[in-house]
């Protein structure tokens, strides 16, 4: 953090009618202990006055790009590597069409623009402005690009209208902004891919041959990974569970999808962790048309072997990247998972028994042992949120190693 006594939280108000609402804001981050300083735009000042802000900020309010620097040097720059967290309340339909499409313009925009800090933004606005498509293509970029979104909530709205619109409470967008301030940032500048789910062989049009994986395990790694920092990308086989926030997701159907994904993604990830069930056998033909059924004759399938994924990203391991692989053994756990960190050149791999109960597939917990060259360690039933928690840690201790 820019300062080692106090957070610094940068605050831009734009012209909605909700702007004397971020007062409360200033007043509740000063008594939670943080530094706060204030952008506006021309048009917040016509709604709220600054120097009720400075007074409650005991900073100078910005609003003129080109006003002489009252502290820094550069003001827009200054202020924006200051920033720990900055935070538009309210964010009107204008604000976050400029920050979708990196418009600078006024200070605010330009500033926004210019910080590295994670950004959070309170939208403000009538509803049909929430909910043209332009104003919700633009909230779709900036949440994809890990930008924090709190509101809008429904209600009486300053127009006259009902509906979603309102900013958030004052109350509320105080305790994110001091939830972001104390988040973990550990991985941040990393890069993490993921791999989750299962995959899909056809047989035929209609039918497939897969396995139970429901992606939990893969999604909660990712999720913990992105809430740390990183930049993550999914590869995810077919599941029916959401998109985990702020991670790139490339969906696959089959393990060939799978291995042409990871090959492409693979170079340029720091920490790679393979939790998906990609199907080992393929059909060796898809037949073109849904096989007919024939009274008292078995069907006979062909199947051959799958491209081993994990191996071939064994095979390309760059210097430093740390490669984890997941075992899903029914008997001999810890032998057979030993052999696969060796065979595909892991750094470690996360053994499963998926016959234990609590544990691999289709269930909210896990009961792992990680693996590594020197060492080993067996955990209870945890969630698969705690079970992605002591991967990373482990994979953060490998990594930090290796560099
Ligand atoms: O998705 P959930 O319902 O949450 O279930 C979680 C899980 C049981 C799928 C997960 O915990 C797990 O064990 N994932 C690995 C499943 C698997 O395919 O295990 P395996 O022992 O067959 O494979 C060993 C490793 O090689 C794995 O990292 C796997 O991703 C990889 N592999 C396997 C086959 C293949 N053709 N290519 C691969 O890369």
């Amino acid at each position: 953090m820019a300062d080692q006594k106090k957070p610094v939280v940068v605050l831009g108000v734009s012209g909605g009618i909700a702007a004397y609402k971020a007062c409360e804001i200033v007043s509740r981050l000063k008594k939670a202990g943080t530094e706060v300083h204030v952008i506006m735009t021309e048009n917040a000042v016509k709604l709220a006055a600054p120097l009720t802000f400075q007074t409650l900020s005991g900073n100078p309010v910005v609003v003129d790009t080109f006003a002489p620097p009252v502290a820094f040097e550069v003001e827009h720059i200054a202020l924006a590597q200051k920033a720990d967290v900055f935070v538009i309340a309210p964010a009107t339909a204008n604000i976050l069409a400029k920050m979708a499409h990196g418009i600078a313009d006024d200070m605010l925009s330009t500033t926004v623009l210019a910080t590295k800090a994670p950004v959070l933004v309170a939208p403000a606005m009538n509803t049909a402005m929430w909910e043209h498509p332009a104003t919700q293509a633009n909230v779709k970029l900036l949440k994809d690009r890990g930008v924090h979104m709190i509101g809008p909530a429904g209600g009486l709205l300053a127009c006259g209208d009902s509906g979603i619109g309102r900013m958030s409470e004052p109350e509320e967008i105080t305790e994110e902004i001091l939830h972001l301030l104390n988040s973990d940032d550990s991985m941040r500048g990393l890069r993490v891919l993921v791999t989750a789910g299962p995959t899909r062989e056809a047989i035929d049009p209609v039918r497939f041959i897969t396995n139970r994986s429901s992606g939990k395990m893969g999604y909660a790694i990712a999720e913990t990974a992105a809430a740390r920092g990183a930049e993550v990308t999914l590869v995810s086989g077919p599941v029916s569970i959401p998109a985990p926030a702020h991670c790139r997701v490339i969906s696959v159907e089959t393990t060939e999808d799978l291995y042409q994904a990871m090959m492409r993604e693979c170079r340029n990830q720091d920490i790679i962790i393979q939790s998906a069930a990609p199907a080992d056998y393929r059909p060796m033909e898809r037949a073109e048309q849904k096989i007919k059924k024939e009274k008292g004759q078995p069907l006979h399938l062909t199947l051959v072997e799958n491209e081993d994924i994990a191996a071939a990203v064994g095979q390309n391991k760059r210097k430093g990247q740390i490669l984890v692989g997941f075992a899903a053994e029914t008997e001999n756990l810890l032998d057979n998972a030993s052999g696969k960190l060796h065979r595909k050149n892991l750094d470690m791999i996360v053994a499963n028994d998926v016959t234990r109960p609590g544990a691999g597939f289709d269930v909210d917990t896990n009961i792992v042992t990680l693996i590594t060259e020197n060492h080993q360690e067996s955990f209870p039933m945890m969630t698969k949120k705690e079970v992605s928690e002591i991967i990373l840690n482990k994979a953060m201790e490998l990594y930090q190693a290796g560099r």
